[in-house]
């Protein structure tokens, strides 16, 4: 995203929220110097995410002439999931990650968390990001779109040496070794389940695709885009609520007397530190914002970090308290707020809440700590080493 590469250099990715506050006051529509609009307060965030006149990134025909191939790829495979795309994809997915459906993965996703937990138990330091984030959400979302049991641990090393570069490698164009592995992978659990569908996610959208005479190179393009969402969206909140849950030791302690963690706490990680940083919108015609004349064509930075800190929506903003009403804007907002939001909650409580119960003590070794940069949308932890000692 072209946005993004210009201020890679600068973007301070360990710690953005005390420049976000100094934009959001200042500036709080701010023009950069490649032309797109950075905008920082709540309100106006939430505006233009449900603003009749924007257009989510690349759902529109106008933004994607400035996209490069790969961009304009991904941004037409995710254009057939918007609300406004008339195929079947959206609502199949909806509908598998529906309350009722998930219930039946509840037990699945308790249990991997479970034996993960257990296998570490061993060791009295783990790498977390590796050790429990990356495996507890690929091998869930992997397991939601049917990938046989298996396949999905050889596929998990895959998807480590990937590293979180999924949509790089969404038009099958890579060089990379475990980009190709990944895609040849998918490629042929692809051809399998046109044989024969599996009950999984993946399965009843290789039928749909079927009836709409897709080709599998759009499957493909589909499960990538899937996997991207599912696992980087999710790592990067547990690496991001264990950093939240360290600084804010008593919550930690709050949470460890309740012994389990609710909605409203994962909620609330996700307002204070949320995985996904930016939302990208096109304005497809003038927008006068907050006194700022934004003109038709522009490309806008919705901060939702930034705005998931503005003290005018959130007194005391930089204190974790599970009693605010939700609303934050880490999912979007309208008709297009994220579809596995039902889904990442669910893992969010099971996941951070069997860690935080087996997990007598932790503490990070902040000097190891390292950040990942890219894609700069989102957020979390690459490497977060912890001593640990267990119940
Ligand atoms: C904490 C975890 C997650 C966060 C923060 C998150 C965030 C978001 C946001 C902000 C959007 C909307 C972007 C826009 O307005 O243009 C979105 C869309 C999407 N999300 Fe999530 N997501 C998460 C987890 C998941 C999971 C587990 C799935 C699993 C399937 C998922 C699937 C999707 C898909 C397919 C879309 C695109 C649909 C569309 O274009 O409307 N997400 N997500």
């Amino acid at each position: 995203m072209s946005t993004t590469q210009t201020s890679q250099k600068t973007f301070p990715f360990k710690d953005p929220y005390e420049w976000y506050a100094v934009l959001r006051r200042k500036t709080p529509v701010y023009r950069m110097a490649n032309g797109q609009y950075m905008i920082t307060r709540y309100e106006d965030a939430q505006k233009l995410l449900t603003h009749p006149a924007t257009s989510h990134w690349g759902q529109d025909a106008q933004s994607q002439v400035f996209m490069s191939p790969t961009q304009r790829h991904i941004a037409q495979t995710l254009y057939t999931l918007s609300p406004e795309a008339d195929k079947p994809y959206r609502k199949q997915i909806l509908h598998q990650l529906a309350a009722r459906s998930l219930r039946i993965e509840e037990d699945h996703i308790h249990a991997l968390s479970i034996r993960l937990i257990e296998d570490l138990k061993k060791c009295q330091t783990i790498e977390f990001m590796n050790d429990y984030a990356h495996k507890f959400t690929f091998i869930s979302i992997a397991s939601i779109l049917g990938i046989p049991p298996s396949d999905v641990n050889d596929l998990c090393e895959t998807a480590r040496a990937l590293d979180g570069g999924y949509i790089n490698n969404i038009d099958g164009s890579s060089d990379n070794a475990a980009a190709t592995e990944f895609i040849n992978y998918l490629m042929s659990f692809i051809v399998a389940q046109r044989k024969h569908p599996g009950d999984g996610l993946a399965g009843s959208l290789v039928e749909l695709c079927k009836a709409e005479q897709e080709e599998d190179s759009f499957i493909l393009s589909l499960l990538i885009l899937l996997f991207y969402a599912g696992h980087l969206n999710m790592m990067n909140f547990f690496g991001n609520a264990l950093l939240a849950l360290d600084r804010n030791r008593n919550y930690l302690a709050e949470l460890k007397a309740r012994d389990h963690v609710d909605d409203a706490d994962v909620n609330e990680l996700l307002r204070y530190d949320s995985p996904l940083q930016f939302i990208i919108l096109y304005a497809r015609e003038r927008i006068d914002l907050n006194g700022t004349k934004i003109p038709g064509g522009s490309q806008l930075l919705v901060s939702v970090g930034a705005a998931n800190r503005d003290p005018e929506r959130y007194p005391d903003p930089d204190r974790l308290s599970p009693s605010r009403s939700d609303g934050h804007l880490s999912f979007g907002a309208g008709a297009f707020r994220c579809i596995g939001a039902r889904l990442a909650l669910l893992q969010g409580r099971i996941g951070l809440g069997n860690f935080v119960h087996h997990a007598a003590n932790f503490g990070i070794k902040h000097e190891l700590v390292t950040w990942r940069t890219t894609p700069l949308v989102q957020r979390g932890p690459k490497i977060l080493p912890l001593t640990i000692e267990w119940r």
